[in-house]
């Protein structure tokens, strides 16, 4: 209950401040509908895979005519075999794990977003959790990343989220506003095509552990993430924002999790490896957005 007055409170404000903003009320047709959204799924490789795996994983994965925005981001180096092995027609967009967020200079090991997007790629993911802890990226990299990626025309998916500590210590809301304020807010007009941005639910505890969150635990974080969103830039801007849940996402809790209000798709680690099991949750999201079914408070 809490959480439903909170979003009706959310939303009236937003509406408030955005008509006395523009001088007129935001378009109310499109802006609760679930629909303007599409449905997305995106496999992080991670550091897996080699020119023969990319090979057959391309020759057995068949995305066509679906209606759910599919994204493979494989380890940057395998990039531009991956972008041949792909036969033509195949619906799948590409993109990286990171990028560093110079354009060029001495940065030894190092991928500006331009050598990126030269290599294939259309998404980066900024700020994934491992990276936070295991290469010590600051919110301030993170927020250089993500502007470094929208300037260059890379559509960023920002990961967020929080560890078990702090679930257990009710930080959980806590964790993510810190973490959105950090990294969009430097976002100013004229905002990036709020499509084109992607954040990223990915809980710690739920990556690499088999431990999903449950879909009323991603519903609550995914929303309170929107509001978030909403109260930062505004309601119209957030509807348009995807957020995607990640953490052992897997083609048996897909369905249940993508059937969830603000969910809309997934990041894949170990799943995304499987182009069978990867493609049988390309059916399960995209069977949650026909039908549309929980997606309501
Ligand atoms: P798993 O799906 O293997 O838990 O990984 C999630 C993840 O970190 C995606 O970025």
């Amino acid at each position: 209950m809490d959480d439903f007055r909170r979003k009706i409170e959310n939303i009236v404000r937003q509406v408030v401040t955005e008509t006395l903003a523009s001088g007129q009320p935001p378009d109310l047709r499109s802006s609760g509908d679930y629909s303007v959204r599409r449905m997305m799924l995106a496999a992080n490789w991670k550091m897996n895979g080699s020119v023969d795996f990319v090979r057959n994983y391309a020759m057995d994965l068949t995305v066509v005519g679906h209606d759910v925005e599919v994204v493979l981001c494989p380890p940057a180096v395998l990039l531009p075999v991956l972008a041949q092995s792909l036969a033509v027609g195949q619906q799948v967009e590409l993109g990286v794990q990171d990028l560093h967020y110079e354009s060029d200079g001495a940065y030894t090991g190092e991928h500006s977003a331009s050598m990126l997007r030269d290599a294939g790629a259309i998404y980066a993911i900024v700020g994934h959790s491992e990276r936070r802890s295991m290469f010590g990226e600051s919110d301030d990299v993170v927020r250089k990343k993500l502007m470094a990626a929208i300037v260059n025309d890379l559509r960023p998916i920002l990961c967020v989220g929080e560890s078990d500590e702090e679930r257990a210590s009710g930080s959980t809301f806590r964790v993510l506003r810190a973490q959105l304020t950090a990294a969009l807010g430097e976002l100013a007009s004229p905002l990036p095509d709020p499509g084109n941005v992607v954040v990223a639910y990915e809980p710690l505890w739920a990556i690499g552990t088999g431990q999903t969150a449950t879909a009323q635990q991603a519903q609550e974080a995914m929303s309170f993430i929107r509001d978030r969103i909403g109260e930062m830039f505004s309601w119209s801007f957030a509807q348009a924002v995807r957020i995607l849940y990640g953490g052992s996402a897997n083609p048996d809790n897909a369905f249940e999790l993508a059937s969830m209000e603000d969910v809309d798709g997934f990041l894949v680690g170990g799943a995304g490896l499987d182009p069978k099991k990867f493609m049988s949750m390309i059916d399960s999201v995209s069977h949650a957005a026909k039908e549309g079914v929980v997606r309501a408070g």
